[in-house]
């Protein structure tokens, strides 16, 4: 496993995550287990495939052609068991860039957009920046695993809602939505026409026991109103180079968010980008293996450590490579929790409020790192509530 031991040193990279660790948590010795990229290299494969296409020398417009297309849909059909066609596809630079997009052309001020909270943060950003009306779903924690509360979906759904973002697997809580819990909701959005934007930009990272649906996939009518978003920048670390692509089945809807991409200028992905890409889905399957067991053992470093703890319990996932902490048991406001992990812990966690004010309380940790590190995480945090 050195492959996931031996990370290079990622200070002085411009890493969001590594660069930033003083503006943002004060002090150079935070760990940094925040923002959703990881630590590991990418595969050996997808290097090589950069390596090579940089020594070309030549980066001029580069465009996605049939091969790609193809590459992709061998992807979704077999991690997934989704046929897609190819002429369903939409490339972009990210899965935000493609909500933005898509909020823009399909909706109008003042729609009813629904969420699904805590929730991923860009997601209040795509509703208050458009000037729709924010619309949430509270989840309900039950046995220490988030529920979707479908009367009040339902209810919410009546509330002038045009579009239901769906986080799926979903950030922060974990989630991997099953079939009955998507096919509800995909049947509650067929019945009061609301179209389906589902993120699933989480969808190759699934823990052993779980099964990830692309919501589109239940049936003909669901995929006629359903834009899925998907990446392989947080299955093969490769956000810094923005690739990112949309299976939109309905044509009226696809010919829409085509239109407007191209008023914003964005007709092509980088080069590089699309060379990633077409690597990592042709040559990385072997890594993302690996990739999972790692991440299977420190996800399950943090639960053990934790299991006998009073103080904080950690919500299990059933995918992503985010834990989200209940530390409400620390007793402590949430300004007091923020100012506990970053100045006495001394790691950087994401703040469970930016989540929305269900996250009060709460943390998430980012466990795409080597195991060293994830231990590392948790002394300090052990250490400072012994203290
Ligand atoms: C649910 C979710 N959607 C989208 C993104 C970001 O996607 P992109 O970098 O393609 O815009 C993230 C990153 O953390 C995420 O967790």
């Amino acid at each position: 496993m050195t492959l996931f031991e031996n990370v290079p040193d990622r200070k002085g990279t411009r890493s969001v995550k590594w660069d930033l660790v003083h503006s943002l948590y004060g002090s150079e010795d935070v760990l940094p287990m925040w923002v959703a990229d990881m630590d590991f290299p990418t595969p050996n494969a997808v290097t090589e495939a950069l390596v090579s296409r940089a020594e070309h020398g030549v980066f001029g417009y580069t465009y996605t052609d049939t091969a790609l297309h193809k590459t992709i849909s061998n992807w979704v059909q077999d991690r997934h068991n989704w046929q897609i066609k190819p002429s369903w596809l939409i490339y972009s630079p990210g899965v935000v860039t493609t909500l933005h997009i898509a909020v823009q052309a399909l909706t109008n001020v003042d729609d009813g957009i629904l969420i699904q909270t805590p929730v991923y943060p860009p997601f209040y950003d795509l509703v208050s920046s458009h000037d729709r009306k924010l619309v949430t779903n509270p989840l309900k924690l039950v046995n220490n695993r988030y529920e979707i509360d479908f009367e009040d979906f339902e209810a919410k759904l009546k509330q002038g809602v045009k579009v239901f973002i769906l986080c799926n697997p979903h950030n922060p809580v974990g989630r991997v939505w099953s079939k009955p819990e998507l096919a509800k909701m995909a049947a509650l959005c067929k019945k009061h026409d609301v179209t389906i934007f589902s993120d699933e930009i989480h969808a190759d990272l699934i823990f052993d026991g779980n099964f990830h649906i692309p919501i589109a996939s239940l049936s003909d009518e669901i995929n006629e109103q359903t834009i899925t978003c998907m990446s392989p920048t947080k299955t093969f670390n490769l956000a810094g180079l923005q690739a990112s692509y949309a299976v939109i089945a309905d044509k009226n809807i696809r010919e829409k968010i085509n239109d407007f991409l191209k008023k914003q200028g964005l007709t092509m992905l980088n080069t590089m980008g699309i060379t990633a890409l077409d690597a990592a889905y042709q040559h990385g399957k072997p890594w993302l293996e690996k990739l999972l067991s790692v991440l299977e053992t420190n996800k399950q470093l943090v639960i053990d450590a934790f299991k006998d703890r009073q103080e904080i319990s950690i919500v299990p996932p059933e995918g992503t490579y985010l834990l989200w902490m209940d530390c409400r048991k620390l007793g402590l406001t949430h300004d007091d929790l923020k100012n506990f992990m970053q100045e006495k812990a001394k790691v950087g966690l994401n703040d469970g409020k930016s989540f929305g004010e269900e996250g009060e309380g709460f943390m998430r940790m980012n466990i795409a790192c080597p195991t060293v590190t994830v231990k590392e995480g948790i002394k300090r945090i052990l250490t400072a509530i012994n203290s």
